[in-house]
């Protein structure tokens, strides 16, 4: 039962968090004139100590102690004595642990917005080397029609912002102080939690006393603001993979994110990459876990509530390593712009060009688009691109028509040209793209 009931071993992790709370509740106290301050004052150096021995590594955690609380709380009776059993007035591990947590996932939740910036400094900084190269753009992984390289990355930049601003939003409901809650009813001190979440960083106080000590609605969300994030790393993880296969061949990894077969000694495989892709399961899966766990829960607080923190840690740590693995391996990929500009040039990806041509000089789009099909068949008979059909050719697909395809159409079939003609908003034309790449610079480089 020792062993099954604690978690020292996982919630060791919130020990400054614990420590701080502690210290501005006891504080708070003394404010308030509920204990004495020459206690408030005692305890609060005796938990300095404690966290300066357990951040040394000196600490002995036993299971015996069941968790993090009464482990700092032991360890600061043996160190003040008896003003340490004035400590826990007017407030339960239950209000603590929820403080704590809180306090941990506030502080996760800036490392990770900054992380996910440098990602996108990294995808901009790549996609500002690549703002002229011309790639296949897909659907059903089937080459479409030409766009930048920098478009393409930049849509991944725009996930990020919205992974950050989902982030805020969630860090904003999880910065609402519990403590004061006390075990589920509130407590007959005069507390004023307001103080305490001023001293804390908490932007409010709870509501309801019952809500505060049961609510883990912070942790879900931060679990799912993570589980999106990487699940938006697994789809450029996933085109890394494809891109460096040989059967695309358009870019190389550096070899510091690649790895030797133990048995194949033509290989490099693209581990870090598929680590990342791979990493989605634990977090998603975390991220169900919990919500399983709080599933039927009743008011108010249950033993069940331990098993949130795991997730919590391991989903943070796996995304975060994963932005920390990510960026550095964009910065430093090759990319082979030939390769990529002889995909573009072989998968009849100006077909719609075609159309368009036609549609623009007052053909019907859907006759317009037989005409275009029939020209990719008459193409794939003679093994050329529609640009090397000849102007016969093309006199003959537009006979009882009235367009005369003259040399603009050939033009009109350079993929470049029908890159710079997607000028729409949001498009992939040159003058667009570097508009958004300026736009980018300027949100991720505020100082310039
Ligand atoms: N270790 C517990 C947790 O993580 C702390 C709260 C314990 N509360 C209780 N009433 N046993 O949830």
């Amino acid at each position: 039962m020792e062993r099954f009931n604690a978690s020292i071993s996982v919630d060791q992790r919130l020990c400054l968090q614990d420590i701080r709370g502690s210290q501005a509740h006891a504080a708070m106290l003394a404010r308030q004139g509920v204990i004495p301050a020459a206690d408030a004052e005692a305890i609060i150096k005796g938990l300095e100590q404690v966290l300066s021995e357990i951040q040394a590594g000196e600490m002995a955690w036993t299971d015996s102690l069941e968790d993090i609380h009464t482990h700092v709380e032991a360890r600061l009776k043996e160190l003040i004595g008896e003003p340490a059993g004035r400590l826990h007035t007017g407030r339960s591990r239950n209000d603590q642990v929820a403080t704590d947590l809180r306090l941990w996932v506030m502080q996760a939740g800036r490392e990770l917005d900054t992380a996910l910036r440098d990602y996108q400094r990294s995808l901009v900084g790549l996609a500002q080397d690549h703002a002229e190269t011309i790639m296949p753009g897909y659907t059903h992984l089937q080459r479409a029609q030409p766009v930048l390289l920098a478009h393409h990355l930049l849509a991944y930049v725009e996930m990020a912002w919205r992974d950050r601003a989902r982030l805020a939003d969630c860090l904003g409901r999880a910065a609402v102080l519990p403590l004061g809650a006390a075990a589920l009813a509130g407590t007959s001190f005069d507390l004023d939690p307001a103080s305490v979440a001023q001293d804390l960083g908490f932007q409010g106080v709870f509501a309801n006393s019952l809500d505060a000590v049961s609510d883990r609605d912070f942790a879900l969300e931060f679990l799912f603001v993570l589980s999106l994030i990487q699940v938006h790393l697994s789809r450029l993880a996933e085109e890394l993979v494809l891109w460096s296969s040989q059967e695309f061949g358009f870019i190389t990894l550096s070899d510091a994110f690649a790895t030797g077969s133990s048995i194949m000694p033509q290989k490099k495989n693209p581990d870090a990459a598929e680590l990342v892709r791979g990493k989605s399961g634990r977090v998603v899966g975390g991220l169900v876990g919990l919500l399983v766990v709080l599933k039927a829960l009743p008011l108010a607080y249950n033993k069940d509530l331990q098993e949130d923190k795991e997730p919590v840690f391991d989903a943070f740590d796996t995304v975060l390593d994963s932005l920390l693995v990510m960026a550095p391996m964009l910065a430093s990929l090759h990319v082979d712009q030939a390769r990529m500009g002889r995909a573009v040039e072989e998968g009849f990806l100006n077909a719609t060009e075609l159309a368009d041509f036609l549609a623009a000089r007052g053909v019907p789009f859907r006759q317009a688009h037989e005409v275009a099909g029939q020209a990719v068949r008459l193409a794939e008979e003679r093994a050329c691109a529609l640009q090397d059909l000849s102007d016969e050719d093309y006199a003959a697909l537009c006979q009882g028509l009235e367009v005369e395809p003259g040399p603009e159409l050939k033009q009109a079939l350079e993929p470049r040209r029908a890159v710079d003609r997607r000028t729409s908003p949001g498009g992939t034309a040159r003058p667009n793209v570097k508009k958004a790449l300026k736009e980018a610079r300027k949100r991720l480089w505020p100082e310039g």
